[in-house]
């Protein structure tokens, strides 16, 4: 499996400082509030975990499971909900958390349907972004690290649902994904 990657982009330890510091941003943001945070599921799974654990403030998590994507590593451009929250989220502050924003495609129809539901805020946060890809506009409020056109693994993010127990986030060799 090692060697399907070909370069860590970004290590444990980098990954681990970010963490703190957006868990101690989102929570001065939202001091004296209550918060949602929503994950994406399943990229966004290991990095919530580590979130949330450095917010300091009262939450509730819950998840929503969408598809974009199939197996292939290009967007469809077609979002579906696959499994929906169980809360209310009627007059709440909601914090959508992503693995990695690529088009933008995902968080965009996400938002409209959060909002939808009479949510006094929706906002995003995500650990990673790939501008060079974004194909409507989107504001991401908090954002870990901005990468390069690469397809990544790791620390949630998949292939084909492997590698998403990497610590660090990888760069996955074409082969991998051409062959
Ligand atoms: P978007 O709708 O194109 O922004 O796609 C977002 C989703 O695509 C993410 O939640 C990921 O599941 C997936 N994705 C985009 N780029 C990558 C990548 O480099 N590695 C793994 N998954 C990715
Ligand atoms: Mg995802």
């Amino acid at each position: 499996m090692q060697n399907d990657v070909s370069k860590c982009l970004i290590s444990r330890e980098q990954i681990a400082e970010k963490v703190v510091q957006m868990g101690q941003q989102i929570s001065r943001d939202y001091s004296g509030r209550e918060l949602v945070v929503v994950g994406i599921l399943k990229g966004a799974v290991i990095f919530l975990s580590d979130l949330v654990r450095e917010i300091s403030i009262p939450l509730y998590i819950d998840f929503m499971a969408v598809s974009s994507y199939g197996s292939s590593t290009e967007s469809s451009g077609v979002v579906r909900i696959l499994n929906d929250l169980d809360m209310s989220i009627e007059g709440m502050d909601v914090l959508i958390v992503e693995d990695i924003v690529d088009t933008g495609l995902t968080l965009k129809y996400l938002m409209e349907i959060l909002k939808n539901r009479k949510a006094a805020s929706v906002k995003i946060c995500t650990l990673l972004e790939k501008p060079a890809r974004r194909k409507v506009d989107i504001n991401i409020d908090y954002n870990g690290f901005v990468i390069p056109d690469e397809f990544v693994v790791g620390y949630g993010l998949d292939y084909n649902n492997r590698y998403r127990h990497l610590p660090g986030v990888y760069v996955l060799k074409k082969e991998v994904y051409t062959s």
